[in-house]
This record gives C-alpha cells, sequence and structure tokens, in this order.
C-alpha cells in the first residue's frame, strides 16, 4: 500500500489526531483518518457514522419508522445492488443520475450492476417480481437504507447518503398525493422540523403524451435563445429541455421564467387531479406552493410531483430534504401491470443538518456507573451489572484497576446519572453508596433495594 498524503511524521499524526479529537470531536473520521499515513481514508463522500452522532440518526429513523407504520407502511428490504438496466429503464438513460454518477461496474459473472442511487427503481422490481399486485390491491412499503451517487461532495451532498423512502402502488385518486405530502409534512414536524420552516413546493408533469408536445414547445423556445444557454443547458435542449427549467444558472434561470408554462397547456383531467391535490392538501392544514419549474431529475414522474425545502437552518443549496411523486407508468413499462403509483426520499443527512440540536441531546441516559475498588468488589459487581443490564438498566462497569477518582471522572464524562461505589468496607456491611452525579446526595442501600432506587432516581 502505497503512502498516503498526510504528515508523514507519527509524533505529528499522534499530535493532530488529539488536536483534531479535542477540538473538533465531531469532524468526520475522514478528517482524523487524513492525518495518518498509510492508512486509507473512507471513500470520498462516504462517512462513518459514530457515537454520539449515531444517537440523531436513530431518533430519525425510529420517528420515520413509527410515523410510517401508522399510516399502515410496511418495510421493505432491497439488496444494495442491481442489475444496471433496471436504473437506465426506470430512471432514466439521459438523467444526470444514470449518466454520470452511479456507482456502475462488471461483477465477476460478467454482469453489469450498479449501486442503487435511489429506492424506487428497487421497490418497483421487488413488485413486479413477486406480482405483488396478485397478493393485494393496494401496496404500502417504506425502506430505510444507504443510496450512491458519485456527485461532487459537499455540505449536505454526499456519494452515500441515506433515506427513508416509501413507495405506495395501486391508488390513483388525488387523496392519495396528498395524504402523502401531508404526512411528510408530519413526519419532519415529529423529527423536530416544524411546518412554518418548511416550503412544500407543487407542480405536475401531466401525462407523457401532454409533455411531449410541451417538450417541442419548449425545445423552439429555447432555440431562440442558444447564445444564451451554456453547454449542459444545450444538450438537454436535445434530450431532455425541461431540465433546463431547474438550471441554477441566474442567467437561465431568467430566461426560464418567460419559457410556456406546461400547468397552462395540460388537459383537464391532469388539471383537475392537480387542483384536487391543492384542494385536500389545504384541508389537512398543509401550505403548498406551486412551482412550475419544479421538474426533478428522474424520468419516471407522471402527474403531482413535490419537494420538502428547508427555509432555516444552514443547508445551503443543498435545502431540499425530500422529493417525491407519482409515477403511474413505470410499472407497466418495465413489464407489470398498468398500476398507478407514488412515492418519496427524504434524506437523511439533510434532515439531520436541519435539526439544530446537538447529537449529545439524543443519547441515551447511562443511568449507573459502577466504580468498584479491588478484586472482590470487582467479582461482586459483575454479576449484579449482568442483572441490571438485563433488566433495562443502562449500566457501566469499571473491569479496569483504577482509583476512585479516576473512576468517578469517568463516570462524569459518559454522563453517568448514578454512582455505585463499592468496595471492601461496603461488601462486608452490605450497605452500598449509591451516588447522584448530578446533585451530589448520597444514598445508602442494601443489593435488593438497588434496582428500586435506581428506578425511583432516574427518568428512563
Ligand atoms: P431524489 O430527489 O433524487 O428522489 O432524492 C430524494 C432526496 O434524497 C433528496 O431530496 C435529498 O434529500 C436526498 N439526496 C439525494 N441525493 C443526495 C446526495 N447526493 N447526498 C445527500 N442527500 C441526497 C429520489 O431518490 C426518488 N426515488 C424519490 C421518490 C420515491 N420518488 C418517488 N418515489
Amino acid at each position: 500500500m502505497g503512502t498516503l498524503k498526510g504528515f508523514p511524521n507519527p509524533a505529528m499524526v499522534r499530535h493532530a489526531q488529539r488536536w483534531l479529537s479535542r477540538r473538533a470531536p465531531h469532524a468526520t473520521i475522514s478528517a482524523i483518518n487524513l492525518a495518518v499515513p498509510d492508512l486509507p481514508p473512507t471513500v470520498k463522500g462516504m462517512n462513518d457514522i459514530l457515537p454520539p452522532e449515531v444517537s440523531k440518526w436513530q431518533f430519525v429513523e425510529e420517528k420515520a419508522r413509527s410515523v410510517l407504520e401508522s399510516f399502515a407502511y410496511r418495510e421493505l428490504r432491497t439488496p444494495i445492488l442491481e442489475y444496471t438496466p433496471l436504473f437506465v429503464r426506470s430512471v432514466g438513460e439521459d438523467t444526470e443520475v444514470v449518466e454520470k454518477q452511479m456507482y456502475t461496474f462488471t461483477d465477476r459473472d460478467g454482469q453489469s450492476v450498479s449501486m442503487r442511487p435511489e429506492g424506487t427503481a428497487c421497490a418497483v422490481r421487488a413488485y413486479i417480481v413477486r406480482s405483488q399486485w396478485t397478493r393485494e390491491p393496494v401496496t404500502r412499503w417504506y425502506y430505510l437504507g444507504p443510496m450512491f451517487r458519485h456527485e461532487r461532495a459537499q455540505r449536505g451532498r454526499l456519494r452515500q447518503f441515506h433515506q427513508v423512502g416509501a413507495e405506495v402502488f395501486g391508488l390513483a385518486a388525488p387523496t392519495v398525493d396528498a395524504e402523502l405530502i401531508a404526512m411528510l409534512v408530519a413526519l419532519l414536524a415529529e423529527m423536530g422540523i416544524k411546518s412554518s420552516d418548511l416550503e412544500v413546493a407543487v407542480n405536475t408533469l401531466g401525462e407523457p403524451e401532454e409533455r411531449a408536445s410541451y417538450r417541442e414547445a419548449l425545445r423552439g423556445y429555447f432555440s431562440n435563445h442558444l447564445d444564451k444557454l451554456d453547454e449542459g443547458s444545450r444538450q438537454r435542449l436535445q434530450t431532455n429541455p425541461l431540465r433546463i427549467l431547474d438550471s441554477k444558472d441566474p442567467d437561465i434561470q431568467a430566461l426560464a421564467s418567460n419559457a410556456p408554462v406546461l400547468l397552462d397547456v395540460l388537459g383537464d383531467a391532469s388539471k383537475q387531479h392537480f387542483e384536487a391535490v391543492r384542494g385536500h392538501l389545504s384541508a389537512l392544514g398543509v401550505q403548498s406552493v406551486v412551482d412550475t419549474k419544479l421538474v426533478r431529475g428522474l424520468d419516471y414522474y407522471t402527474g403531482t410531483i413535490f419537494e420538502l425545502k428547508a427555509k432555516a437552518g444552514d443547508l445551503g443549496a443543498q435545502n431540499t430534504l425530500c422529493g417525491g411523486g407519482r409515477y403511474d407508468r413505470l410499472v407497466s413499462s418495465l413489464g407489470g401491470p398498468e398500476v398507478p403509483a407514488i412515492g418519496f426520499g427524504l434524506g437523511i443527512e439533510r434532515v439531520l443538518l436541519a435539526l439544530a440540536e446537538p447529537a449529545e441531546e439524543f443519547e441515551p441516559v447511562l443511568a449507573l456507573f459502577i466504580a468498584v475498588l479491588g478484586e472482590k468488589a470487582q467479582a461482586w459487581a459483575l454479576p449484579v451489572a449482568h442483572r441490571l443490564r438485563l433488566q433495562g438498566v443502562r449500566t457501566e462497569f469499571e473491569h479496569r484497576t483504577a482509583s476512585l477518582k479516576s473512576q468517578l471522572k469517568r463516570a462524569d464524562a459518559l454522563k453517568a446519572r448514578l454512582a455505585l461505589i463499592v468496595g471492601d468496607n461496603e461488601l462486608q456491611s452490605g450497605k452500598l453508596v449509591l451516588r447522584d452525579l448530578a446533585t451530589r446526595q448520597q444514598h445508602e442501600v442494601t443489593e435488593a433495594e438497588l434496582e428500586g432506587k435506581i428506578r425511583q432516581l432516574v427518568d428512563f
């Protein structure tokens, strides 16, 4: 293994590690890795997730599961790897995701496989392979897990990122679109992001046939302004002119603001569906704004599309927490029956950035630290700690030989609520000392009273 960029001098490396862990305890581990010669860092844009951060992740994941389960979704788990044509045929050959961002390689069987860049295609494959429509007319699935896109890594944009996603199959009514979007607003509120801090942007892409004639109108419009288009937009003019509408370039945005609007040219059925969705959203208390420039970057959408953006926080350009929409033609285009469908993907990393509370606040409470003085005390404490732990009392126990002072220091560092101090004297007298580490109050207890007293003093 070759030497990686970093500090060649081991003393400097140790210094850098100590400095990083003291001064920037929440620096990504890759930053710390970079300081170690010969040890490969994590792959760019992919992070380790350690305590205390992991507690914030668990909080978000638990909220997602509980809200989705209340809305009658069941969990789906699909593999990370899929055969590449699945994404080419669903997400679309000309999309950025398929064209530029997939981790695609030939496996040892000579097959082209890709690490999933998103979850909808995988859910639809599972739906078709299992003939799910023959089992139940309506299927609601959710999933949690890593997705992979080779994007330019930055704050809120990773190469391995994580989504909570959900897909509903078999329902075409506009009430479902509204139900799903309102559920997302509630889900984010449960996680701590208030609806007043969110913008719910909605649009409709209509039916593919309606979009075809609109595409031509857009081509005509932008062709008259070729000199104002950048290289990427000129390419999109050929492949997918709708994507020019969501360009981030201010000049192109100005140009796009005078472009024909899809909503104006849609047929009655598409317009009515969209109006109904908006009406149901208001009835559910969700304020939505119509963004006629919203197009989404994946090819499978038809009809309603939406994005939820964080207005507060410092997510910068990566403030889209969640995106989704209808894809009523995807199941049939991949070989299944005609089944309408709708879903969303929520970026966990972005939600975490939008939640201001530090990760420590999500850490579980360590109820008890057992400080032991001497071998006898240690032997006594081992089964006691074991029993307490099996009763759900989160307990740490000192296995090393250390002074009482240093053990209590460690108990403080771990933010233990109580410390049990056990030495030969306590064992002989049978009177144990339970110290409340916040108030410094001491309580004398017997072994039999221990669990009850802990439960009385600590709020689990
Ligand atoms: P998407 O808009 O590509 O949609 O991704 C959904 C969410 O995943 C984004 O809003 C964002 O929060 C997060 N996300 C996407 N890329 C990254 C990245 N590189 N780094 C961090 N977060 C990211 C989909 O994936 C569709 N499958 C959603 C869907 C489900 N539509 C219908 N059903």
